[in-house]
């Protein structure tokens, strides 16, 4: 086990019924900026909850914070929070909103242009306003993490960042808000958790028995009850353990002291940059084809995954990873996420395209070798065809 330093403030109000608690966990004469999508939180009602919850507080109200936060959208918070004096942030949300309020926060307390923090990585944030999320969509574990991914759509880049500073405070975690999500956006969650998991897993052996355990538990979890979560949406215990789940694939835990490989991630961000596809639809295209590409470094791992995660025990080694990637692929699909380039209308011009934005946004060294080089990349996404 590599060495590791894990620290997680993020303190977790989990279970029915818990946006009650929110004027115990805003401080106490907090101006608070609220800040919401584009207004799935004020049909479902979870809004006027809030509104409820901090009455107590003086509130302003910041929405329309689109799928794949832009940039721009983001600096008009910054704006309004400089011109009211917010003093508290709290996001209303998926993994958008969550992830826009942390670049919000953190562009608020930063003096020079915002765009730095981006092409930073997050190395320039030294100070970030304090925010806290009521989560409405598992899917990113941003409720728990301190990461961030941002689109400029003007640059045609979408950048993530991360920084010590931006953890949320405190998380509300409600399974029953997740009732009025549409069968795409819980199919889509349950897409992204496990392919956080798979990208802090499907390395090389690293000796972590803990980590790979919780991870193929963890993983286990979602090939159980993601489909079960399609047909029966308001069932409790499902949405709750399918919650939970999520937010452990990446709050630092399970990646604690192993080799990681966030290439899916990256090449899958270079597509919604291009298209608008839904983050998850993107790595369940990358995904298969990269691991079948990667068969040879990550041998031992497709190995054990096949064996502990979809009881593949039998034949030789070639048709046990064969049998794992192809299981992978068809529980995307049984959960009705499309897995080939072809299928989000992309072809061989923008894969050209997304081979050049890789190198042009730094995407040069991917992988837990950082041997995965743009034209690698290329032929992963040909394979993806
Ligand atoms: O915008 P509104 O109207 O609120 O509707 C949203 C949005 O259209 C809707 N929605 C959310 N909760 C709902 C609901 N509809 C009905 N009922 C509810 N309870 O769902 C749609 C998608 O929301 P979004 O927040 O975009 O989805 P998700 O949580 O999947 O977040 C995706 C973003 O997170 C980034 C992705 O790149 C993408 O930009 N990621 C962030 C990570 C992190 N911070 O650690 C890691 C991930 O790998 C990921 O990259
Ligand atoms: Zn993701």
């Amino acid at each position: 086990m590599n060495n590791f330093d894990f620290h997680n403030p993020t303190h977790i109000l989990f279970g029915k019924g818990r946006i009650a608690d929110l004027a115990n966990q805003v401080p106490s004469g907090a101006k608070v900026m609220i800040l919401y999508g584009g207004g799935s939180a004020e049909r479902t009602g979870v809004l006027g909850q809030v509104r409820n919850a901090l009455s107590g507080h003086e509130l302003v109200e910041f929405g329309g914070i689109e799928p794949n936060p832009r940039f721009a959208t983001a600096i008009k918070a910054v704006e309004l929070i400089e011109k009211n004096d917010v003093t508290f942030l709290l996001a209303v949300g998926g993994g958008s909103v969550i992830d826009a309020t942390k670049f919000i926060a953190a562009a608020a307390k930063y003096d020079g242009d915002a765009w730095d923090i981006l092409t930073s990585g997050g190395a320039v944030i030294k100070a970030a306003l304090p925010f806290g999320t009521v989560l409405t969509l598992p899917a990113t574990a941003s409720e728990m993490n301190s990461g961030s991914v941002i689109t400029h759509a003007e640059k045609g880049a979408k950048l993530p960042f991360r920084s010590p500073h931006c953890y949320p405070v405190f998380s509300i975690l409600d399974p029953e808000l997740t009732y009025t999500l549409p069968s795409r956006q819980i199919a889509n969650g349950v897409a992204d958790a496990y392919v956080h998991i798979i990208e802090q897993y499907l390395t090389y052996p690293a000796d972590a028995c803990v980590q790979d355990g919780f991870a193929e538990t963890l993983l286990r979890t979602l090939i159980d009850l993601g489909p079960k979560a399609l047909k029966t949406p308001e069932d409790y215990d499902i949405r709750a353990n399918l919650m939970w789940t999520a937010t452990l694939a990446l709050n630092g835990l399970i990646g604690a002291g192993v080799p990681q490989d966030w290439s899916s991630h990256m090449i899958g961000h270079e597509i919604t940059a291009l298209n608008d596809t839904d983050h998850a639809r993107t790595l369940a295209v990358v995904l298969p084809a990269l691991m079948h590409d990667q068969r040879g470094p990550k041998r031992e791992k497709l190995l054990q995954y096949g064996a502990n995660v979809w009881d593949i025990r039998e034949g030789d080694e070639d048709a046990r990873i064969d049998a794992a990637i192809k299981a992978t692929r068809d529980f995307f699909e049984s959960m009705g996420i499309k897995t080939r380039l072809g299928d989000y209308n992309l072809a061989s011009p923008e894969i050209d395209h997304i081979v050049a934005a890789l190198k042009d946004h730094g995407m040069t060294a991917l992988g837990e070798h950082s041997a995965i080089t743009p034209e690698d990349a290329r032929r992963i996404l040909q394979a993806a065809a």
